[in-house]
């Protein structure tokens, strides 16, 4: 870990531990972090039993833990002033609502992978922008997933194998009691990924392969501009696009749409009963190949040439599967026209953040460009920021 990050995994641990023992009046058994994440690319195509291609972000959410004797659970965050004290057997769809749900949610979804679970008192500090799009949810069950795996013995951190079984666990518990019909992206690559590598995960098999991702190393950068537009996946538009989907495969007589070859697409997609299911249709079956064809320019050393994917990738989201927003669309279009080699929205959609690959010597320019524009178009300012790839969730002490 470079000694930046390690700093500041050293504040996280102290803070978050020292807010536990001032709330539950004695230390915690340890701490433990999970970070967000940016998909690079393969949006909407991991419901779709398609491939994306994620990267952690060094952004982390960090739980300090402790195992009660009994099935009481007690929830606290140093980002909500909303706290949790409820018995394990209570927990149930939209119980509780909040973010008690992604962590509580965590302990009923063990317990229905097979794992008897116990209560537990907990205290989180998360450093994960929430609502932008960069996984703050997942980064929130995985750091609890993490805790309870190691306080219960089960080792679910110990190998890969074991991590994408506790990535379930938390897939399970975001479906099912915080109610949001995601895909299990998120969840992968909080508890995957490696440092310095984006994730190349097949969400039919769940396997994964590591391609070395280093921007730096080819004179880049990857910004992430936050737009700060709201963006929420319980809302009904990410229910209704899965939706679409499923139908496009029913209609296609496929399992999925990870089933459909993109060699003659537009043949395959005249048997689709309406425009609307055919663009849907278009975008997953498109974005797929451009997953495929950014990890081979990745594996080519030719990280340059993934800009135009990305250009492509934004243009497929905003016109096809119509999940991008103007805010989205602004900070694409003036980091590309101010020396982003390219940009695309990350995440669900509707709101939350872009991405953008950029020279670094660019940065500060492209960065002016895109505050600049959000002005002119009467938004609030965005937040803009470089990021790298950072490692998966771990024990920190
Ligand atoms: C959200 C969901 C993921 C995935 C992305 C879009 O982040 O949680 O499962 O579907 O949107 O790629």
């Amino acid at each position: 870990m470079p000694s930046e990050s390690r700093e500041a995994s050293r504040s996280l641990r102290s803070s978050v531990a020292q807010a536990f023992s001032e709330v539950f009046g004695s230390e915690p058994s340890g701490v433990w972090s999970a970070p967000g994440r940016v998909n690079l690319i393969g949006e909407h195509t991991d419901y779709n039993a398609g491939l994306c291609l994620p990267i952690a972000l060094p952004h982390r959410t960090s739980a300090a833990a402790r195992l009660r004797p009994n099935r009481r659970l007690r929830l606290h965050s140093l980002q909500s002033s909303e706290s949790y004290d409820l018995e394990l057997d209570d927990i149930r769809p939209g119980n509780p609502s909040g973010w008690g749900a992604y962590a509580a949610g965590v302990l009923w979804a063990l317990e229905a992978a097979g794992h008897p679970a116990q209560g537990l008192d907990l205290m989180v500090d998360g450093h994960v922008p929430v609502g932008a799009g960069l996984s703050s949810s997942a980064a929130l069950e995985c750091a609890v997933a993490a805790a309870v795996s190691d306080l219960l013995g089960l080792a679910l951190l110990s190998d890969d194998r074991a991590r994408a079984a506790l990535a379930s666990v938390c897939v399970n518990a975001e479906n099912t009691i915080a109610m949001a019909p995601t895909g299990g992206l998120d969840q992968a690559a909080s508890l995957r990924c490696q440092e310095a590598h984006a994730l190349l995960l097949d969400c039919r098999d769940g396997s994964v392969q590591h391609v070395p991702f280093d921007p730096s190393a080819h004179g880049l950068a990857l910004l992430v501009m936050n737009t700060l537009a709201k963006h929420s996946l319980v809302d009904g538009q990410y229910e209704q696009r899965r939706a679409s989907c499923e139908e496009a495969a029913r209609q296609l007589g496929v399992l999925s749409l990870r089933e459909v070859p993109v060699e003659g697409l537009d043949l395959t997609l005249d048997r689709l009963s309406d425009n609307r299911i055919r663009a849907r249709a278009r975008h997953v079956v498109t974005e797929i190949d451009r997953v495929r064809q950014t990890v081979t320019l990745l594996r080519a050393g030719r990280m340059s040439d993934v800009g135009s994917v990305f250009n492509t990738s934004h243009a497929s989201m905003r016109d096809d599967f119509e999940i991008s927003c103007a805010e989205l669309d602004v900070a694409v279009e003036a980091a590309t026209a101010h020396g982003a080699l390219g940009a695309r929205m990350t995440g669900g959609g509707f709101g939350g953040s872009a991405i953008a690959l950029v020279p670094t010597r660019s940065t500060a320019e492209v960065t002016s460009a895109v505050i600049h524009a959000f002005a002119d178009n009467g938004f609030g300012a965005p937040d803009i920021f470089a990021v790298t790839a950072g490692g998966s969730a771990r024990r920190e002490s």
